[in-house]
């Protein structure tokens, strides 16, 4: 899959420039180019729909992941005022969700997402590995081994499943801490078959969105009510799946 023009303005808006030069477009086609043949190297292992980077040991996985936000010298987005701005464009799109319910966030590093449903009326937290200084809406935690109470939460919400080490873990935890008919939103990013190339700190990923979506809710015992392509919400590359536990 090629972007198109647009696409590729409101792929570099995303971060801090809306018109990029010649130049820039070429050092992000280059870049894309070798993450592409990383994800081809023996350092990927593919099997059916899944593709896992291969790691020594668990160790060794969330030593990866805590570095991120380090790499980014502890702030992920320029703008992050507009992060949060997109964050609530996508939110905006779930009529499912409880008005003024709690709302658990998974992998939410500095808190965005968080700010964003607090910001819509939720009651809303995230956990992350590394949540960076002086963290605001985001405590430290591991997503394979959930904190919170069975059956205590509205909703779920997590944009990184591609960070994921064991998938049926995350999603038997979700489903742990759902409340009966809770739901676990996905934002998910388009697969490898659709045009997305893997970036460096990814540990999971997939032939297609859809198909990657319809595996953790058989993995999760939840039924997709809506599985949206996110592209025309200002997030190009982006699906949403609205899922609900059964
Ligand atoms: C791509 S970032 C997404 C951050 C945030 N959701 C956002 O959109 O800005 C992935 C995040 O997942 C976190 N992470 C990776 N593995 C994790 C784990 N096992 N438990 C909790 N957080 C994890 C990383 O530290 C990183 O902040």
């Amino acid at each position: 899959m090629v972007l198109t023009s647009k696409g590729w303005r409101q792929f570099f808006s995303l971060f801090k420039d809306p018109t990029p030069s010649a130049e820039k477009l070429a050092a992000f086609a280059a870049r894309m180019k070798a993450q592409r043949e990383e994800f081809q190297s023996d350092n990927w292992g593919h099997d059916g729909t899944i593709s896992k980077r291969r790691y020594a040991d668990y160790d060794e996985y969330t030593a990866h992941q805590v570095d991120k936000l380090d790499s980014l010298g502890g702030e992920a987005f320029v703008n992050a005022e507009k992060a949060v701005r997109l964050f609530r464009k996508r939110f905006e799109l779930i009529d499912q969700l409880t008005p003024h319910g709690s709302v658990l966030c998974l992998g939410a590093r500095r808190g965005e997402e968080v700010k964003a449903f607090i910001e819509l009326g939720h009651f809303a937290i995230g956990i992350d590995l590394n949540p960076g200084a002086a963290p605001e809406f985001v405590v430290v935690g591991d997503f394979h081994a959930l904190n919170f109470a069975d059956d205590s939460v509205d909703c779920v919400y997590m944009n990184c499943l591609d960070h994921a080490w064991d998938l049926d873990k995350i999603l038997s935890e979700i489903r742990r801490v759902l409340k009966a008919e809770g739901l676990f939103v996905a934002d998910i990013v388009y697969g490898y078959e659709e045009g997305f190339a893997v970036g460096n700190h990814d540990t999971m990923h997939w032939t297609k969105a859809r198909d990657f979506c319809e595996l953790i809710a058989s993995l999760g015992g939840l039924k997709v009510e809506t599985f949206r392509d996110l592209s025309e919400h200002g997030s190009p590359q982006w699906t949403q799946a609205v899922m609900r536990k059964v």
